[in-house]
């Protein structure tokens, strides 16, 4: 499973970049509003990070807006990937511009019949948010299996984006669904790293080490 940082915050992604293991990035208005700067600038500074696919979302609802934004955004890099909502204009804009090699991620998934929408409207991804529908008492890891097997059984290129992972248990169970990305907030990425047994073990090793070989008497 390919791994996207889910933030527009500099900082983060010069951290998470620096590890070596980020794939990509996805971020949504809400993100971009966060850090106070426009979001075409922020953008850019994000693929001057990390190069690999850059999703950036348009604020536009109707297709002629979404559409002149899709392009504009497109011509800042080419790891960029164009996100629109799951509603009907977003899907026209997909499937129009998706012919003209423009990448879409298709965002705002809530449902397997949703996610069958922006596969056919040639999506490049699509992004069922996980952590929303658990909010609501739903199983949002399971929309992730739904998906996959319907990709599946009808050969769609379309990747499955795991949006909205809360925790490194989202995390494992989204790859164990067969998503094709996991996109994590930074604190969700760095709690990946944890286990006390690996500090467990460490110390040991290290005080094994020392006592061996930097407490013995010298001349021995
Ligand atoms: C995905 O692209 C979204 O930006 C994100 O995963 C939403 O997560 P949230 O539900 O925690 O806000």
């Amino acid at each position: 499973m390919k791994i996207f940082l889910d933030t527009a915050n500099l900082d983060e992604l010069r951290k998470g970049a620096s590890w070596g293991i980020i794939d990509g990035v996805t971020t949504n208005p809400s993100l971009i509003a966060k850090e106070g700067v426009p979001l075409q600038d922020q953008v850019r500074r994000i693929c001057d990070i990390v190069d690999g696919d850059i999703s950036a979302e348009v604020v536009s609802t109707d297709a002629a807006g979404m559409m002149r934004e899709a392009y504009e955004l497109a011509k800042i890099h080419k790891n960029i990937v164009v996100k629109v909502p799951l509603i009907r204009d977003g899907i026209q804009t997909c499937a129009k511009l998706s012919k003209e090699g423009i990448r879409f991620n298709v965002t705002l998934c809530f449902s397997a019949g949703q996610a069958l929408l922006a596969a056919k409207a040639g999506a490049y991804i699509v992004s069922p948010f996980v952590g929303r529908l658990d909010d609501i008492a739903m199983d949002g890891m399971n929309l992730i299996k739904e998906i996959c097997t319907i990709y599946k059984n009808y050969g769609y290129k379309t990747q499955v984006l795991a949006a909205s992972l809360r925790s490194p248990l989202h995390v494992s169970q989204a790859a164990q669904a067969g998503a094709h990305i996991g996109t994590l907030p930074f604190k969700v990425l760095d709690m990946l790293f944890n286990h006390p047994l690996t500090d467990k073990g460490l110390d040991q090793f290290l005080k094994d080490y020392a006592k061996a070989f930097q407490e013995a008497p010298a001349g021995r």
